[in-house]
């Protein structure tokens, strides 16, 4: 096992495109890190580069202390694992998964040793007589992902290897992974544009757009305390909801001024917003903050627009002017289209973002 370190990563694709911009990332011993962003990000291209299946323009790349940025894919010890999951059709499952391990002259014994425990690890033991065309979708993804953990990488890369599976196995594939993560220890950074399965299986979250480092942080940090505008939007479902206020100072309190809301704001609110100095700001809430409460505590009113029952809760989409605002309600009591609603949320839930910069005051 090794950390990961990237120093002023950039890629540059011709002269025009820079996929990757000056990228600066410390992957820790063991951690499982997730690459969240947009399509067209940088992210394959930022795998591709630790793999070495791509140069680096500008920048260096470690393993552990060893400096890898010149050194083949073979003698990197990293592992890929990619989105189309590209095993080999003419060769068994066994072969598939042993092909590496031969090409490191292994003996046979250990080679069926090595096959053995990762068709385990990934549920695959009783396939490796099989082709790939004889396997489902699902089990040519495990047959990838044993590939890559039998020549016990220090560094395993998965480039959205989920994305090719139906919605149910998508989920139960990821609590598999996360497992065989913890019982290899490979430090692992994996790949995806869907947020909640960052949420679900990340360490930490790096959040990218546009070939740039936008956010670090646990789970946690970038959904309650995302930085920006960007993150606080990209994470999350629904996401965050957007309020443009007007900051006002009347007999030394602040307000938050809204064509349908005057809230007189609290001490640590107030001194954020007298710090951020500026008279407009936007105001982020999440959707499970705002509740629907008896009309004479509400702190505004509005139009319901279409209510998605899901089950366990509903998500209910308010109109208020031109704006649509989505919040997470309880299932019952059933909401409609065309009800009034009365909304509270507390002030503790409060985000305040520069609409000039965009970022978090
Ligand atoms: N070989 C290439 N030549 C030119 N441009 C490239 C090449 N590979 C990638 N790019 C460009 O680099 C940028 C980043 O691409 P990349 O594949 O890394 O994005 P991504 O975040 O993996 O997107 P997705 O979620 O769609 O897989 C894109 O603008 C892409 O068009
Ligand atoms: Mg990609």
């Amino acid at each position: 096992m090794a950390t990961l370190t990237l120093v002023d990563i950039t890629k540059r694709f011709g002269r025009s495109v820079i996929a990757v911009n000056n990228f600066n990332l410390e992957v820790e011993d063991g951690e499982f890190l997730v690459l969240l962003g947009p399509s067209g990000c940088g992210k394959t291209t930022t795998m591709r580069m630790i793999a070495g299946l791509e140069e680096v323009t500008e920048g260096t790349i470690y393993i552990g202390d060893r400096d890898v940025t010149g050194l083949a894919p073979k003698d990197r010890n990293v592992s890929m694992v990619f989105q189309n999951y590209a095993v080999w059709p003419h060769m068994s499952v066994f072969d598939n998964i042993a092909y590496a391990l031969k090409l490191k002259k292994m003996s046979k014994q250990d080679i069926e040793k090595s096959v053995k425990e990762a068709a385990r690890l990934t549920k695959i033991d009783e396939l490796l007589e099989r082709y790939p065309a004889q396997l489902s979708g699902g089990q040519q993804q495990r047959v990838a992902v044993a590939r890559a953990i039998a020549v016990k990488p220090q560094i395993f890369l998965l480039d959205e290897p989920l994305s090719n599976l139906d919605a149910k196995l998508r989920v139960s594939t990821r609590t598999e992974l996360k497992s065989i993560h913890a019982q290899t220890g490979a430090t692992s950074v994996f790949v995806t544009h869907d947020q909640s399965e960052a949420m679900s299986m990340a360490d930490r979250i790096v959040v990218m757009k546009d070939g740039e480092i936008i956010q670090v942080g646990s789970p946690d940090d970038v959904y309650h305390e995302s930085n920006c505008l960007f993150v606080a939007d990209f994470i999350g479902t629904p996401p965050t909801n957007f309020f443009d206020a007007d900051v006002k100072s009347v007999n030394g309190a602040y307000h938050l001024i809204h064509p349908h809301f005057d809230i007189t704001l609290d001490e640590k609110n107030s001194a954020a917003i007298k710090n951020y100095g500026k008279k407009a700001v936007i105001v982020g809430i999440r959707p499970e903050n705002i509740t629907l409460v008896e009309e004479q505590k509400a702190i505004l009113s509005a139009e319901v627009h279409v209510s998605e029952p899901q089950g366990s809760h509903q998500i209910v989409a308010l109109q208020l002017d031109d704006h649509i605002y989505k919040i997470i309600s309880p299932s019952l009591p059933r909401i409609e289209a065309g009800d009034i609603v009365h909304l509270a949320f507390p002030q503790s839930a409060l985000r305040f973002y520069d609409p000039e910069s965009g970022l978090r005051v």
